[in-house]
C-alpha cells in the first residue's frame, strides 16, 4: 500500500513551473473582491491562509475577463482582467502569494454562456440555443428548490462574436501574464461559454464549429493556439473541462476524452476533470470522495493523453489519491470544499496528521451563499471567508432567508406543496 504522506509531498511540473506537492486549491470565486473587481485584503488573506496551510498551487477562481464576462457574471462581485487598469490590483494578490513561495494560476470565464445573466438590450451566447435546465432532482445535498430551476434560452453565437471573445481573451491572459500570475486556465466546463461546443448535447451546430470532435473543439483550439502566439510556448495554459454530462442524453468520457486530444494538440500544459455540469449538479459537487477514478473517466483521459498532465476533483481521501499518482493515472489534486473546511488539510495529510483534520460536511451552505450572492463562510471552520479579519460584507434578509430556505426540506416542500396546489388550480 503506498504512503499518502510521502507520495502526496512529490514535485511535478505543469510545462517549466515545479509545483511542491500534489495539493491544488481548485478554483472558487469566494474572494470577496471589492466592488469594483479588484482583489481585496480578504482575497489576499483567504489566499495567503491556502498557502500557508500547505497547498502546492492555488488556482484563483472565478475571473472575469471581458466586458460581456463582467456584464452576465451570475455571482458578484467577481474579480475582473477585461482592462488593464486591474493589473496593479492582481499584481498585489500574486505578489502576496509568492511570499509564500507557491504559484498561483488564474481561472478565467470571457463569458458565463447560457449561465450568463441576460440584461438591458443583452442576449446570453452559447454554442446553441439550449438553456440550462437544474432539475430539482439533480441539485447537491443540502439544495432543495422546487421545480428547480431554468435559465433564460440563450442564442446562438455568432462567427464575428466568436472571434471578439477570443481577442479579448488573447488579451485578458496578457494581462494576467503582466500582473506575475504562474498561468491561465481557461473555464471551459459547466454549461460556460466554451463548455457548450463541446458537447453534442449543446452543440447543434452545422457551422466548422459543431458536429465531429474536432469541429467541437475549434473555439478553443483556436483561442489556445492564439493565446500561444501572445504569451509564448513557456507559459502554463490549462482547460478545466468535464468528463461526464451525466445526462441520459449527454455525453460521456469516452466523447470528452476525444475532444479533449484535439485540445491538448493545441498546446495545452494541463487539463482539470471535473465531473458533471450544471444540469447533473450532484455529480459535480458529490458527497463521495473518488468518483471520477472509480467511475474510470480519469483512466480514460489518462489513456486518451498519456503525456499531458491532469488534475481531478473531488479527490480528498488521501489513500485514493496517492493510490493514484502511484499509478500514473493522475497528478494533482484540485481540492475546493475540503480546503474551506480546513486549509491546513495539505499539512496536516503530508506530517501524518490525519486525526487533526477538521472534514468538510458536504451539506454546501458555502454554495447556498454562493448563489444568493452573500459571501461565502463555512459552518464548519469560523475563520472561512473572515481571513483577513474585517468583517464580511452584510446579507440582506432577504439573501440570509433564502439561504436559509433553500439549504431547508421541510420549508422547501411546503413551498413545493403550495406551487403544485397553484399550478393544479390553474389548470383545472
Ligand atoms: C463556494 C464555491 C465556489 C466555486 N467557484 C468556482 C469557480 O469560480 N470556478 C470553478 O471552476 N469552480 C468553482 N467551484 C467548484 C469547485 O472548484 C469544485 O469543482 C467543486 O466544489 C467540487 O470539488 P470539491 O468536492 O473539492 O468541493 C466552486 C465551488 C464552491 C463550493
Ligand atoms: S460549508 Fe464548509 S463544511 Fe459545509 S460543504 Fe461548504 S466547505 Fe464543506
Amino acid at each position: 500500500m503506498t504512503n499518502p504522506a510521502a507520495v502526496l509531498s512529490t514535485p511535478w511540473k505543469i510545462n517549466g513551473l515545479t509545483i511542491k506537492n500534489r495539493f491544488v486549491l481548485s478554483p472558487m470565486a469566494v474572494l470577496q473582491p471589492t466592488e469594483d473587481g479588484r482583489p481585496s485584503d480578504q482575497s489576499i488573506a483567504f489566499l495567503a491562509r491556502r498557502a500557508q496551510g500547505g497547498a502546492g498551487l492555488l488556482m484563483v477562481g472565478g475571473g472575469a475577463a471581458t466586458a460581456r464576462g463582467v456584464a452576465e457574471a451570475p455571482f458578484q462581485p467577481l474579480m475582473r482582467s477585461d482592462d488593464d487598469r486591474f493589473i496593479p490590483g492582481l499584481k498585489r494578490l500574486v505578489d502576496a502569494v509568492h511570499e509564500y513561495d507557491v504559484p498561483v494560476i488564474h481561472q478565467i470565464f470571457p463569458s458565463f454562456g447560457a449561465m450568463g445573466i441576460p440584461g438591458e438590450g443583452r442576449t446570453t451566447r452559447a454554442a446553441s440555443p439550449k438553456p440550462v435546465h437544474m432539475g430539482a432532482p439533480r441539485l447537491p445535498n443540502g439544495f432543495y428548490i422546487p421545480g428547480g430551476r431554468t435559465n433564460p434560452t440563450p442564442v446562438e453565437i455568432t462567427k464575428d462574436e466568436i472571434r471578439e471573445v477570443q481577442e479579448a481573451t488573447v488579451a485578458a491572459v496578457r494581462r494576467c501574464k503582466d500582473a506575475g500570475f504562474d498561468g491561465i486556465e481557461l473555464g471551459a466546463h459547466m454549461r460556460y461559454l466554451y463548455s457548450s461546443f463541446l458537447s453534442p448535447r449543446t452543440n447543434w451546430r452545422t457551422d466548422e464549429y459543431g458536429g465531429s470532435a474536432e469541429n467541437r473543439a475549434r473555439i478553443l483550439v483556436d483561442t489556445i493556439r492564439a493565446l500561444r502566439a501572445e504569451v509564448g510556448d513557456d507559459y502554463p495554459i490549462g482547460v478545466r473541462m468535464s468528463v461526464n454530462d451525466h445526462l441520459p442524453d449527454g455525453q460521456g468520457p469516452k466523447g470528452y476524452a476525444e475532444v479533449a486530444q484535439f485540445i491538448a494538440a493545441a498546446g495545452v500544459d494541463y487539463i482539470a476533470l471535473t465531473d458533471g455540469n450544471y444540469e447533473s449538479m450532484d455529480a459535480n459537487l458529490p458527497r463521495e470522495s473518488g468518483a471520477i477514478l472509480s467511475h474510470g473517466e480519469a483512466q480514460i483521459f489518462r489513456e486518451a493523453l498519456p503525456d499531458v498532465p491532469l488534475l481531478i476533483s473531488s479527490t480528498y481521501d488521501p489513500q485514493q489519491a496517492a493510490d493514484a499518482v502511484e499509478s500514473g493515472i493522475v497528478d494533482g489534486f484540485m481540492l475546493a470544499r475540503q480546503l474551506l473546511a480546513d486549509p491546513d488539510f495539505p499539512n496536516k495529510v503530508m506530517t501524518g496528521r490525519t486525526n487533526d483534520i477538521i472534514w468538510c460536511d458536504h451539506n454546501n451552505s458555502c454554495l447556498r451563499r454562493l448563489i444568493f450572492n452573500v459571501p461565502v463562510t463555512c459552518s464548519k471552520n469560523r475563520e472561512t471567508g473572515r481571513e483577513s479579519g474585517a468583517a464580511a460584507r452584510k446579507a440582506t434578509l432577504q439573501q440570509n432567508v433564502l439561504v436559509a430556505a433553500a439549504g431547508n426540506p421541510a420549508l422547501m416542500g411546503i413551498a413545493d406543496k403550495l406551487a403544485s396546489a397553484k399550478n393544479r388550480k390553474a389548470n383545472a
